[in-house]
């Protein structure tokens, strides 16, 4: 019943076509990767961050579909801010994909504080005006700031994504995204898994015959909202997106949009986190820590 439904896109504001349903690749595989590919699912989100777009561009290879069949969003990291830097980060993240396009740029982190979002946005804007990407946007940005780049820069973002799941709806950011024409995508929208231990979304699932990931995943697709949950596991790609044959009443819905609180969050603040290793040196540089924690 889904089939042909889970290729759904969304018309961003400068009139690209984006899937609805998408895949998030961080701690994910090659072959997993390409499997949800095959699977049906077009738009394959990554970022120089998750030190994978290698590995994303082989499986888009691998996956025996044309290039421009498959959606790419990858994402300029925080200690490639700023004009030039950007240009070049642009410039390594096609080489490492193996393509002369991407599909979607996105700002990972604004880093207020650095005060760099501008100029990266400008050197955004000549690439798309060369023609290099096919729609530019942020991530994790709050209107305030899109606000200084409407102001400031000439090409609105055709996406924010946020976090976004049941347990903290950023709805100021998504009612502004609304009212300004870009389009909100939902990253964490399982809430790393935990959606399936709430007894209010269980009482639910129940109610649909379905999952509490299921539940949220049709929950964020009614708001109108571009998801893209990852699993390595095939099992359960199959069952997150089996979510067609089923629709949340109005109730339930109100019933899950009082799930929010500001304690729900559970990635970092964007008005704080300025980080600029990448995720790779942060996990080692954790991982020692802890060694060297276990061996006092
Ligand atoms: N822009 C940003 O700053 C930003 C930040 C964070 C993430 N993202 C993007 O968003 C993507 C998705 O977010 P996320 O990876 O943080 O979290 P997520 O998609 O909400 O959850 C992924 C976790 O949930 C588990 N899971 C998946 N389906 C499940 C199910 N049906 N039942 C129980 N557990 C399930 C997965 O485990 P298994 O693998 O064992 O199934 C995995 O541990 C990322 O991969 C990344 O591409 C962007």
């Amino acid at each position: 019943m889904w089939e042909g439904t889970i290729r759904e896109t969304v018309r961003l504001n400068n009139g690209v076509e984006m899937p609805r349903f998408g895949f998030g690749t961080v701690f994910t595989n090659k072959d997993i990767i390409r499997w949800a590919i095959q699977y049906g699912l077009r738009n394959i989100d990554t970022a120089t961050d998750y030190d994978n777009e290698d590995m994303v561009g082989q499986a888009v290879k691998e996956s025996g579909l044309k290039r421009e069949e498959v959606f790419i969003t990858t994402k300029v990291w925080n200690s490639s801010q700023g004009y030039e830097k950007t240009l070049a980060a642009f410039e390594y993240s096609l080489k490492q994909l193996d393509t002369d396009y991407v599909d979607l740029y996105l700002i990972h982190w604004p880093c207020p504080d650095n005060d760099l979002y501008i100029d990266t946005w400008k050197a955004m804007e000549k690439l798309y005006k060369d023609g290099r990407i096919r729609a530019i946007g942020v991530s994790n940005f709050y209107p305030e700031w899109i606000e200084r780049i409407k102001n400031e820069c000439e090409i609105l973002p055709a996406i924010d994504q946020v976090e976004y799941h049941p347990f903290y709806q950023q709805r100021v950011i998504k009612e502004y995204c609304d009212r300004e024409g870009i389009q909100m995508e939902a990253f964490s929208p399982l809430c790393q898994g935990k959606v399936e231990d709430s007894f209010v979304l269980k009482k639910i699932a129940a109610k649909y015959g379905k999952t509490c990931s299921q539940v949220t995943l049709r929950f964020l697709y009614q708001e109108n909202i571009v998801i893209m949950p990852r699993s390595t596991k095939e099992w359960r790609i199959k069952q997150n997106f089996d979510i067609f044959d089923f629709s949340l009443d109005d109730e339930d819905m109100e019933i899950i949009r009082s799930l929010s609180t500001p304690q729900g969050r559970i990635n970092m603040d964007p008005y704080t986190f300025h980080e600029q290793k990448n995720l790779k040196d942060q996990i080692k540089e954790r991982e020692e820590r802890e060694k060297q924690q276990n061996n006092q």
